[in-house]
């Protein structure tokens, strides 16, 4: 028989208080059924609940109370509904964004502790559950708790799982410390304790996972009973998630999201990032284990300008040539000002070095395209590589149209064939959206 209730302390200190808190599980839930009313079985099974105690409550039963269990063979088609966003796949296993928000393997939908041939799904809106559980227990025994619902959790980095909340009522589920200092009066600047996940984790301790005690109860914390927090409120922001995505799909997605940046803000570009980028572009294939590229970095805005200005000089002279008249030539010229608007440029040259010469006009110039489309896949690198460090890049033609010029205000030897330029920068905004691109339509299997 399990003891009933007892709440003797356990001693653990928690944030800058230390505080003596017991956790016990509830004895005696019944299975619960579709339907059941959570509050007042909770309330059976613990008359003693007192004002302040925090409910830790498996978010198992909290499925089963409100019909969310299906036949276990729409289990991959629960998944699919489940899911927002996929973070990480391998093999079977999904990791994903559910409709809650939360990130976690195969959306929630489990098969462990529910009848064979079936599965449970994740309640729709866990700090909802966790409400209604807190008003039916106010209504039943007059008692004002704090509610948690709880599930389990794989975590990056670390093996082993472990409980965290993913509904709550009544409870802070962080303990915000920033402003203050530690015992050796260093300021706290960043330490926001999980409070409502180390709940949960201290109640799964006394719960189990197959002991069939899916309610537990933390007293001695009432500080932490009062306000309306969400759980949602532990989920980190996207747009602050350093690992928002698995290894496989933040590289697809550096591939994907490199688009062309056209208009950058003022804020200066670090070199260090530039030089990170041409180290990945150098892994880029290339004919006969050469490395046919070269990077021009023009970091001062007097060899930026300079540059510039020669190949406006430049192309204004090949379109008079051309018998343009001078409005149409102002209106090119201007078109062609993203490189003068980027804080920073790249020439990227090509260099023939170790190619073949055959002597005969069409295997040198398969030679030469060969070693021009290694150069593509170089800057591409780079290019790919940039957006990995969230600085936006317009690849453009405009040196090699004048590559003369270009070797001559930049100092370069005659070999080095420069091969566009590379405007670089902090995009001013995202990209114009376009649709996405089917592999069916480019390609043919034979
Ligand atoms: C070799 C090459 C030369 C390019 N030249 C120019 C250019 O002179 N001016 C320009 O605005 N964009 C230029 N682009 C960028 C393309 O316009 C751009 O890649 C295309 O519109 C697709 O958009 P995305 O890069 O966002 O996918 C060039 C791209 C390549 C690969």
């Amino acid at each position: 028989m399990t003891p009933p209730y007892d709440p003797s302390p356990v001693t653990t200190p928690l944030g800058t208080e230390t505080s003596d808190f017991s956790v016990r599980a509830l004895a005696g839930l019944p299975e619960v059924a579709p339907g059941d009313d959570l509050a007042r079985l909770i309330a059976a099974a613990g008359p003693g609940l007192a004002d302040g105690d925090i409910l830790l409550v498996t978010s198992k039963i909290v499925s089963k109370a409100e019909g969310r269990v299906l036949a276990a063979g729409d289990r991959e088609a629960a998944i699919d509904a489940e899911t927002v966003r996929v973070v990480a796949r391998r093999g079977p296993l999904r990791i994903v964004e559910n409709r809650q928000g939360l990130i976690m393997a195969a959306a929630g939908v489990d098969a462990s502790n529910t009848p064979a041939g079936t599965v449970l799904l994740l309640p729709l809106d866990p700090d909802a559950s966790a409400r209604a559980i807190r008003a039916g227990l106010r209504e039943t025994l007059g008692v004002d708790v704090g509610v948690l619902v709880t599930d389990t959790f794989g975590r990056p980095w670390r093996n082993g799982l472990t409980d965290v909340a993913i509904g709550s009522a009544g409870v802070r589920v962080l303990d915000d410390l920033r402003g203050g200092s530690d015992s050796h009066g260093n300021p706290l600047s960043a330490t926001v304790v999980a409070v409502a996940d180390e709940l949960a984790a201290a109640g799964d301790l006394v719960k189990g996972k197959t002991a069939g005690r899916p309610v537990a109860v933390v007293r001695g914390l009432a500080r932490l009973v009062g306000g309306d927090d969400d759980a949602r409120a532990l989920v980190r922001d996207p747009a602050d998630d350093m690992f928002r995505l698995g290894t496989s799909e933040a590289v697809r997605e550096a591939v994907t999201q490199r688009r062309t940046v056209r208009e950058f803000t003022d804020e200066p570009v670090d070199p260090a990032a530039v030089r990170r980028a041409v180290a990945a572009a150098v892994t880029a294939p290339a004919p006969h284990h050469t490395t046919p590229w070269r990077f021009v970095l023009l970091e001062s805005a007097a060899s930026r300008t300079g540059l510039l200005d020669a190949m406006r000089d430049a192309w204004i002279e090949d379109l008079r040539r051309d018998g343009k008249p001078a409005e149409s030539i102002a209106k090119r010229v201007r078109r062609g000002e993203v490189l003068r608007k980027a804080p920073y440029l790249v020439v990227p040259c090509l260099v023939t070095e170790g190619s073949h010469h055959y002597g005969d006009e069409r295997r040198d110039t398969a030679e030469r395209e060969m070693f021009v489309v290694a150069t593509g896949a170089g800057v591409q690198n780079l290019l790919v590589a940039l957006a990995g460090e969230r600085l936006g890049s317009a690849w453009v033609s405009s040196t090699m149209f004048c590559r003369d010029v270009v070797r001559e205000v930049l100092g370069l030897p005659p070999e080095w064939d420069p091969m566009g330029a590379v405007a670089v920068g902090h995009p001013a905004g995202p990209p114009k959206p376009r649709p996405e691109r089917s592999a069916s339509a480019f390609i043919e299997v034979r």
